[in-house]
């Protein structure tokens, strides 16, 4: 999402004739755009805006520094009165007004809009993708949220629940496929409740599949308390929409989903899973985890172990704990699972998701997957790098296969986070078929 935001700003400040630099030395302005999600995230600005504080004195003050984005609104007085680190405070629905800020800290004031918006979706601002692999591209389709889990901020930083029409995502999924981009990742903090007044997120995803057949859509983050069976429907219909869903748990125990204001169960969640994978053949599916949250026993412990041993996901995002200001959490419960305790417990789930991850990635041996080459392999300059429909990375020889081309690949290794393969004739999502996976 921030990924994003920042291709919106660089489309706003590229219109007033800005140009981006790639050393912070070279800038006469700095923005960092930043998360309030966990308290490391936080961190991390602090210690970055340090940095900048000092390039600023090195500069002779010849530098402008701002914060963009969810920290903005959160610590505003902060940022500014207390700790001198910045000139320009602007929160996630204030990036049009960025020019008018800009010129009033060149006018000797600081600058502040933290004011969130009930419509701004910046639907008719093309953002400028300055630092993609010119492959895949992220859209936002919709902003803020209005669930209210119990542990979460973004309701706070980010406002309220808000859908682009479908007619300026539908644009710009075809200026991209133009430009030669061949997948987008659609973006929403709670894509199932897309509604542009028109258009169902369902709805959304049939027209976006049928921009580009050999465009490939993805979406993030689905929420499980209301995963509408249409949509699992053109998922499998449509060949070129993925064959992947992130669909967070939080919590495998059914206190603990309550006191996180989730609303769904245990078992409803396996029920959801299974309908998916019944409608969906080869689906690959990752999640959200938090361990520690407030009040969380052993045996509340053992249950998201048990959950994610059963469901096997191909992929968790795992994070311990981490209390945010003005949540329901922070005002109605203790943040009482002690540190060590957290951690350990995050530590047990990630060693059970590796074990899970490389069981499920051995299975893949032997099969034939259509993989989309995104660039060249890290390690090395002779392999390339891409993923298949179901999300996994796969490494394999360069031969005459370029980036952005579909190469059918034979899975011959792997570790738990990646697949090693053999190429064998480059392709399309209309040739392959989906079957050749499963079979
Ligand atoms: N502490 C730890 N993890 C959190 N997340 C959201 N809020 C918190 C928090 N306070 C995690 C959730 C969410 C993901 C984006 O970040 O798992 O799905
Ligand atoms: Fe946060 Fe819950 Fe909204 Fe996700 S659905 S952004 S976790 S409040």
């Amino acid at each position: 999402m921030n990924v994003s935001d920042t291709e919106i700003v660089n489309s706003i400040l590229m219109e007033e004739g800005m140009e981006p630099v790639n050393e912070p030395e070279d800038a006469e302005i700095i923005f960092v755009n930043t998360c309030s999600i966990r308290e490391n995230a936080e961190e991390r600005v602090w210690n970055r805006l340090k940095e900048f504080r000092a390039l600023k004195r090195d500069k002779d003050g010849n530098l402008t520094v701002g914060v963009l984005g969810c920290m903005a609104e959160r610590i505003r007085d902060k940022i500014i009165e207390k700790e001198q680190l910045v000139d320009l405070v602007v929160g996630p629905d204030a990036y049009r007004d960025l020019p008018k800020l800009l010129s009033d800290v060149d006018d000797g004031r600081k600058a502040v809009n933290t004011i969130l918006s009930l419509e701004e979706t910046y639907a008719d601002i093309k953002p400028i993708r300055t630092n993609d692999n010119g492959v895949s591209a992220f859209v936002t389709i919709m902003r803020g949220c209005d669930n209210m889990c119990a542990f979460c901020v973004v309701p706070f930083t980010r406002g309220r629940e808000r859908s682009r029409p479908a007619e300026s995502i539908l644009d710009e999924l075809q200026q991209l496929s133009d430009q030669g981009y061949r997948e987008v990742t659609l973006l929403g903090q709670n894509v199932n409740s897309y509604d542009d007044g028109d258009h169902s997120f369902a709805d959304l995803m049939y027209k976006a599949s049928q921009v580009d057949p050999e465009m490939r859509i993805r979406f993030s983050s689905p929420h499980p308390k209301d995963f509408p069976e249409e949509l699992l429907e053109i998922i499998s219909e449509q060949p070129n929409l993925c064959n992947y869903i992130h669909i967070p748990a939080q919590s495998g125990n059914n206190a603990v989903l309550e006191r996180m204001r989730r609303p769904y169960t245990r078992e409803q969640y396996f029920d959801l899973v299974e309908k998916m994978r019944d409608i969906i053949p080869g689906l690959t599916l990752s999640t959200d985890i938090i361990t520690g949250f407030c009040g969380e026993t052993e045996e509340e412990h053992e249950d998201t172990l048990t959950l994610m041993a059963k469901v096997k996901y191909d992929l968790a995002y795992m994070f311990a704990y981490s209390e945010r200001g003005r949540t329901l959490a922070q005002r109605k419960y203790e943040d009482d699972v002690p540190e060590d305790i957290k951690k350990r417990r995050l530590s047990e789930i990630i060693k059970q998701q590796m074990e899970i991850q490389e069981e499920l990635n051995k299975q893949e041996i032997g099969r034939r997957h259509l993989v989309l080459v995104e660039g060249t392999s890290k390690r090395s300059d002779e392999q390339l790098c891409g993923r298949t429909d179901t999300n996994k990375m796969v490494v394999f020889d360069r031969k005459d296969f370029q980036k952005g081309d579909y190469v059918e690949v034979t899975i011959t290794d792997c570790t738990s986070a990646t697949l090693m393969g053999e190429p064998v004739q480059k392709s399309s999502i209309q040739e392959f078929s989906r079957e050749t996976v499963t079979a």
